[in-house]
């Protein structure tokens, strides 16, 4: 890769996981580990774009060259991911928000009782698809970890978000998903393109994510 291939552009990421609290103890959450949201940070960084990371909570170190925003719960990166939104180039939306989030958050720890507790959840926003119906020139990435109908369910995607590139990886596969050093990804374009990756690290995967992004967007 050309080092310099995204000089001048502004690079959001998002990655990881979100919590969302029950009480100051106990949160809602998902597998997403971040990786590879941090790496497509990290080769973005290095072929010279000026990344922005948006991430919940990880075990990782925070990739050099880069500026973090560290945010827990979807309603935080949602507001993050909105402030940055209108001086951005790409959108790189790999981070796995949760849809729900406890409808009461007790000021207090919840303490056990006798018999059924019943928890009611109430939806987050879906920030990528209120940055699609925002969209002026940003180039939109989302992805779309499936366990089933993997194309299908992207190319739903790709409409009711108005995305340009949907990255999509099927979670119940071996070598794919969440956790994992390995990613195996399809790519769905706008043109309706579909284009399957081999089993790679979640760096190269993350520098062939880049390489199409460049394509169609026409970046040189
Ligand atoms: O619809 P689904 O959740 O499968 O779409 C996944 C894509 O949408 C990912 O890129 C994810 O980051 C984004 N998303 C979001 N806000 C949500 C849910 C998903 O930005 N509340």
């Amino acid at each position: 890769h050309p080092k310099t291939d995204f000089s001048g552009k502004n690079i959001l990421v998002t990655a990881g996981p979100t919590r969302e609290a029950l009480d100051p103890i106990r949160f809602l959450s998902n597998h997403s580990t971040g990786k590879m949201g941090y790496a497509l940070a990290a080769a973005a960084q290095s072929r010279g774009a000026d990344v922005h990371l948006v991430t919940g909570p990880t075990c990782l170190a925070d990739p050099a060259g880069v500026k973090i925003t560290k945010v827990v719960s979807a309603l935080e990166m949602h507001d993050a991911v909105l402030k940055a939104y209108p001086q951005v180039d790409i959108v790189i939306k790999t981070a796995a928000v949760a849809d729900y989030r406890p409808k009461e958050q007790a000021a207090q720890k919840i303490k056990k009782k006798a018999g059924e507790l019943t928890l009611v959840l109430e939806r987050n926003p879906d920030i990528l698809w209120e940055l699609g119906q925002a969209k002026k020139n940003q180039f939109l990435v989302g992805f779309a970890a499936e366990t089933d109908n993997l194309i299908g369910y992207a190319q739903e995607k790709m409409r009711e978000k108005n995305l340009d590139l949907v990255v999509a990886n099927n979670v119940a596969e071996e070598g794919a998903g969440f956790g994992g050093t390995t990613n195996i990804v399809t790519m769905i374009t706008r043109a309706g393109q579909i284009i399957k990756l081999p089993q790679m690290t979640k760096l190269e995967t993350a520098h062939a994510i880049l390489d199409q992004i460049r394509m169609l967007a026409n970046y040189r």
